[in-house]
């Protein structure tokens, strides 16, 4: 059985569909900047949760946001739009998880959803003291599931070196990129 035994701490391999949250909400005049468009601030914010909510899934502790590695705005969200945020843990390291994020749009003029952002955010796992703590692994099932588990690897030290916390010289699947 897959799962997180708390009793006897040992931790088991999970899937990704475990960790999968859904949101569906509107979008609201106080949520749109001067142009009636979802505002940029809002949109992150409702990503973080539902991929909180994800990364809280798969280790069954508390979660905070380490990093958000990479967001793209690709369309507009008008103002009554309504918006599916789709999260799921991608990849999970020692104490660390990515959180793969799917963002989709319908309105009038796409009743159809359609998606319009992608996001992907590093929650840690962490104790009363907020210190790093131990998650289980995840094990990929589809091809979408697997190529987001390959490349996560590349986006952690892309991250981490972004952050200062790992020199490059030492970021060696990402440098295998332009080898
Ligand atoms: C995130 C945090 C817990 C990391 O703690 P730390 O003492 O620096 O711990 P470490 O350096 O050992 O890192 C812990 C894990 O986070 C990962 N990590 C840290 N910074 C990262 C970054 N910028 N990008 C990706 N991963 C990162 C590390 O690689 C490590 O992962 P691993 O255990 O899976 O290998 C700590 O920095 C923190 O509490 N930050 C504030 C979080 C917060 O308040 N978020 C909300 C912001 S408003």
């Amino acid at each position: 059985m897959l799962g997180f035994s708390k009793s006897n701490n040992i931790m088991k391999a999970k899937f990704p569909d475990e960790s999968k949250t859904i949101q569906t909400d509107i979008v609201l005049p106080a949520d749109t900047n001067s142009l009636d468009n979802l505002f940029g601030g809002e949109l992150l914010a409702r990503m973080d949760k539902v991929a909180s909510i994800a990364a809280v899934k798969h280790s069954e502790n508390v979660v905070v946001t380490a990093s958000i590695n990479n967001v793209s705005f690709g369309e507009p969200v008008p103002n009554g739009s309504i918006l599916t945020i789709e999260a799921k843990v991608s990849r999970a390291f020692r104490t660390s998880m990515e959180v793969f994020i799917d963002v989709w749009k319908q309105n009038k003029t796409h009743p159809q959803k359609y998606k319009v952002n992608e996001a992907i955010y590093t929650f840690v796992a962490v104790n009363k003291r907020g210190k790093p703590i131990k998650v289980p692994e995840i094990i990929p099932q589809t091809e979408l599931e697997k190529k987001r588990y390959d490349a996560a690897l590349r986006r952690r030290q892309l991250s981490l070196v972004l952050a200062g916390k790992m020199k490059p010289k030492d970021a060696n699947e990402l440098k295998a990129i332009f080898e």
